[in-house]
């Protein structure tokens, strides 16, 4: 059975499409992804140049555990491929993923970046950093505790604090610190914000340029696409007024989080599957996939971009992941009873 040659399918179409079809297909592997699909397009079709396996993409800005929940055992979904530990440890959680236990792909990829029973596995990783003022921000090191150091009053501009990126942040700090010292930082952060909470990463790096603030907390792949966006001066100008500052816990590490990718739950091509889950798995891929998305290769020593590699020296924390999926919950009550949302000034 043959399948069109559209690599990116749009939700209404997508279900008919992957159902009648792909389901029965041989050589394709069927992706459910919350990521852009020019995103990871390069690197499926150098999985597909390498193996003459195609793949078909089905975007969703939402409610993709729950699409795979509802096609139930007709699911045509092989591979789920997403952001942050929040959304992999949710699809796990949710039951449409399944376990996979690969000597060789435990081989690529480091213990502490994928699930301990094989449900999801980190392929690249991003760093939570401090977007610094190039005008008039001096300092070149910032702790994460320093965040709260009263010398950055209203000087701090952060998005919610409840926002997946935020929460992991706050939830290494609840296994870093433990509960007392992290919620007395908290009240040190949300003393130094310069306004309440807002937007996403990037419009903090706009703040910054506007001059409403000097420092902001940000992941490390905005500031490349900010500075390479052909697109939007405006942005590139936001991109251009900061500097990436790597913030460090005591150990010395910076938090990361992970971009990664899991064997769904039916899987109808699961030997395809696996084979690309091993690809994306494989330093090469980690590279090229790490590269167009100005992520980190999870493997330490693979380099990323150019672009990536001018911010410095990443020393990625080692904390597992899967401890920071668990801090979660926590890390959310301490925002609500902080009141970090309300902003400074209540
Ligand atoms: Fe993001």
């Amino acid at each position: 059975m043959k399948i069109g040659n559209a690599r990116t399918l749009v939700a209404g179409l997508a279900l008919a499409a992957l159902s009648a079809t792909s389901a029965l297909a041989d050589g394709v592997v069927n992706i459910y992804t919350y990521r852009q699909p020019d995103l990871i397009k390069p690197v499926l079709d150098a999985f597909t140049a390498e193996t003459g396996i195609k793949t078909e993409v089905l975007f969703l800005d939402k409610g993709l555990e729950e699409r795979i929940l509802a096609e139930g055992a007709n699911s045509p979904a092989d591979v789920i491929m997403t952001v942050d530990i929040a959304r992999l440890t949710s699809a796990k959680d949710k039951g449409v993923t399944q376990a996979l236990v690969d000597e060789e792909l435990n081989k690529e990829l480091p213990a502490e970046y994928r699930d301990p029973e094989g449900h999801w596995f980190g392929l690249t990783k991003r760093a939570r950093v401090v977007y610094a003022s190039k005008d008039r921000v001096k300092d070149t090191a910032i702790t994460y505790a320093d965040l709260a150091d009263p010398k950055w009053k209203g000087k701090i501009c952060m998005r919610s604090g409840q926002h997946d990126y935020n929460l992991a942040l706050f939830s290494a700090a609840l296994a870093h610190w433990g509960p007392e010292k992290t919620e007395a930082w908290m009240k040190g952060l949300k003393a130094n914000l310069a306004k309440k909470p807002d937007g996403g990463d990037r419009p903090q790096a706009g703040a910054i340029a506007a001059g409403e603030c000097d420092i902001a907390i940000g992941n490390t792949y905005y500031v490349g696409l900010m500075r390479n966006n052909e697109k939007d001066p405006k942005e590139k100008e936001w991109g251009n007024a900061i500097n990436v500052l790597f913030p460090t816990f005591e150990n010395g590490l910076t938090h990361v989080n992970i971009s990664g990718a899991a064997l769904a739950k039916n899987a109808p091509h699961r030997d395809d599957a696996v084979k690309l889950i091993r690809f994306l798995a494989s330093h090469p891929a980690q590279q090229v996939y790490a590269e167009k998305n100005y992520e980190y290769p999870v493997e330490p020593g693979l380099a990323p971009s150019e672009t990536v590699k001018s911010f410095g020296t990443l020393n990625a924390d080692t904390l597992p992941l899967v401890d920071i999926a668990k801090g979660r919950k926590a890390a959310s009550e301490m925002v609500d009873r902080v009141g970090l949302d309300d902003g400074p000034s209540s």
